[in-house]
């Protein structure tokens, strides 16, 4: 994957040429429309000098759905990220794609993303599930797949994925939902009456659900629970129902949850801080008082959530690092642009936030 240009030698023009379609390309970058306002500066500079050494790495990014808070930090770090590590000589052109939530459309972009030649690929699956035809197709055409936020699951589920493990060109970058979860446990473990507000001897709760195929979802869902059971504390599942990762979907849930069990529900668990935002409005609005006589988890450390933690708005929540995830992301997929070996997995740790 190295591309030492050919360019002391060569007209630009001729640059240009010969490296259409295999990988990177000689500066200015011609076809596409530039993600980054430092690429759109770089475009409308004076063509020569800097740009006869310069390498263009073309990457294209393909997130889930734009419509999501937690994405939406994400992939606006994983484009500003790139930027900053420009130089003279060597470009990032990031290509970054919408998948709204639908996977035939995000099969398309990717398909469209090799037709471009892009020198590697960011993906954040629609559906792991479909992860297997990605990753060929990706492979089949030697371009390095980066997949994150979403982790591909092994057979059981507690393996790693046979597609990522076969191939070295291909990894996944993200955080073990795992420990998210028991950190949401931990917290309401560390509340005075761990969670049993009316004494009664178990944690009367409502667990709002991501997305039942999510991994993360999954494993928040089964591991801040067993966090309780495992010291211990006895659970009763109130409510458990699918919100898309979604604010109001939360809201909506929490609201009918309330109405229907009223006092009874003691402890709130929202898979991500969205979805808590939500339900964080449908328990003012039931005239309950987290910290009283209710408590709200979330996951991800939403600027907002974590001013609602420091004022008691809501009990905890668990960082879900953004930054350290994207940098990861963009550093391993500038290793694999210089044909550097990359590993199959990378890990970045959650943060307990109460
Ligand atoms: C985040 C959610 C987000 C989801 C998207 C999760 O890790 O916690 O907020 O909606 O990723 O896949």
């Amino acid at each position: 994957m190295k591309k030492k240009l050919l360019g002391a030698l060569l007209s630009v023009a001729m640059v240009a040429t010969l490296l259409v379609g295999c990988g990177g390309s000689s500066a200015p970058a011609t076809e596409e429309a530039p993600a980054t306002e430092e690429a759109a500066a770089e475009e409308e500079a004076p063509a020569e000098e800097a740009s006869a050494d310069a390498t263009t790495y073309k990457i294209g990014v393909a997130i889930y759905q734009f419509d999501d808070n937690f994405m939406t930090l994400y992939r606006n770090e994983i484009e500003s990220y790139f930027a900053s590590l420009e130089t003279d000589t060597v470009k990032y052109e990031v290509t970054t794609v919408d998948g709204k939530n639908d996977m035939a459309t995000q099969t398309d972009q990717i398909r469209t993303f090799i037709t471009q030649g892009m020198d590697a690929i960011i993906c954040n699956l629609v559906q792991t599930s479909s992860a297997e035809v990605i990753i060929d197709e990706v492979v089949a055409a030697n371009i390095p797949l980066i997949l994150i936020n979403r982790e591909p699951l092994g057979d059981n589920g507690d393996e790693s994925y046979a597609g990522i493990l076969d191939n070295p060109s291909v990894c996944y970058v993200g955080a073990d939902a795992r420990q998210s979860g028991t950190f949401q446990g931990e917290i309401v473990l560390g509340l005075e009456n761990k969670g049993d507000i009316n004494g009664d001897g178990k944690v009367s709760y409502v667990m709002i659900v991501g997305d039942p195929e999510n991994p993360d979802a999954q494993y928040r869902t089964e591991y801040s629970i067993k966090a309780l059971n495992d010291a211990g504390v006895e659970t009763e599942c109130l409510v458990e129902q699918v919100g898309n990762w979604a604010t109001d979907k939360g809201q909506e849930i929490a609201a009918t949850a309330l109405s229907q069990h009223g006092d009874a529900v003691e402890v709130i668990f929202c898979n991500n801080d969205g979805m808590a935002l939500g339900a964080a409005a449908a328990i003012e609005a039931a005239g309950r008082t987290v910290g009283e006589d209710i408590y709200l988890l979330g996951v991800d450390a939403l600027e907002e959530c974590q001013q609602m933690v420091s004022e008691g708005t809501m009990t905890g929540t668990v960082l879900n690092d953004h930054i350290g995830q994207s940098h990861k992301a963009v550093d391993v997929t500038i290793e694999a642009l210089n044909g550097n070996a990359i590993d199959n997995y990378y890990w970045v740790d959650y943060v307990m936030i109460k």
